[in-house]
């Protein structure tokens, strides 16, 4: 059996994002994910959360190698992830009720960050809740020591790359009729943020 893309950091992380997202994801959610990596949140989330959809994406090189989790799970609700690249609009002519992503605020560019809120939004629904999960800085500081090398290391590896800082997304956000709701503070010196979009 072909072996699936893994990642550890999602491994740790996948329980602790689930336990916020029970308290802010409904039944018959439409959520869509933005920048599935290896699936292994869009498989956990969805068989925890039977009844709502999980829609999951990636840029198109990596739908692929996503979809090997995905086929592999075999759930009513969590089709065949499909092909987003924030920077090519439109993304999908679906509407979704809640939008999730973890992980790829800092690995993206600044352009393609402020291209994600422009997305979203344009086809998040009103009411709809948006969920980020990753490593911010706040007031031009990094939360922790180990944030501000993993910043030196992510710049090292590709220089668009980086920690971003917590008001400027907070101003594309609002740009897309978000309102923050919560800010949680994760294990491993990330957030989760949580925001709804205007009725
Ligand atoms: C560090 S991985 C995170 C994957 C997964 N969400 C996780 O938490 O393990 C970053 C992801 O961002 C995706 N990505 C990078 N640029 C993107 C873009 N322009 N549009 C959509 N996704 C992008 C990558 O393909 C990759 O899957």
């Amino acid at each position: 059996m072909q072996e699936l893309p893994f990642s550890q950091a999602s491994e740790n992380n996948k329980q602790v994002i689930l336990e916020i997202l029970e308290r802010h994801l409904k039944d018959g959610d439409q959520v869509l994910e933005l920048a599935g990596g290896t699936g292994q949140h869009a498989v956990h989330f969805a068989a925890n959360l039977p009844n709502l959809h999980w829609q999951s994406s990636d840029i198109p090189s990596n739908v692929d190698n996503l979809n090997l989790r995905l086929a592999r799970a075999k759930r009513a609700n969590l089709p065949a992830a499909i092909a987003i690249d924030v920077n090519n609009s439109p993304w999908t002519s679906d509407r979704p009720t809640a939008i999730f992503s973890a992980n790829s605020l800092h690995i993206m560019s600044a352009d393609s960050v402020e291209n994600f809120f422009k997305g979203i939004g344009k086809i998040l629904q009103a009411d709809g809740t948006l969920i980020v999960y990753g490593p911010f800085k706040y007031a031009g500081e990094f939360t922790t020591p180990s944030n501000e090398g993993f910043d030196r290391w992510l710049k090292d590896r590709d220089p668009v790359s980086g920690i971003r800082d917590f008001e400027w997304v907070s101003e594309l956000a609002a740009g897309a009729n978000l309102s923050i709701i919560e800010d949680n503070s994760m294990p491993a010196n990330n957030q989760l943020l949580v925001w709804k979009k205007s009725k």
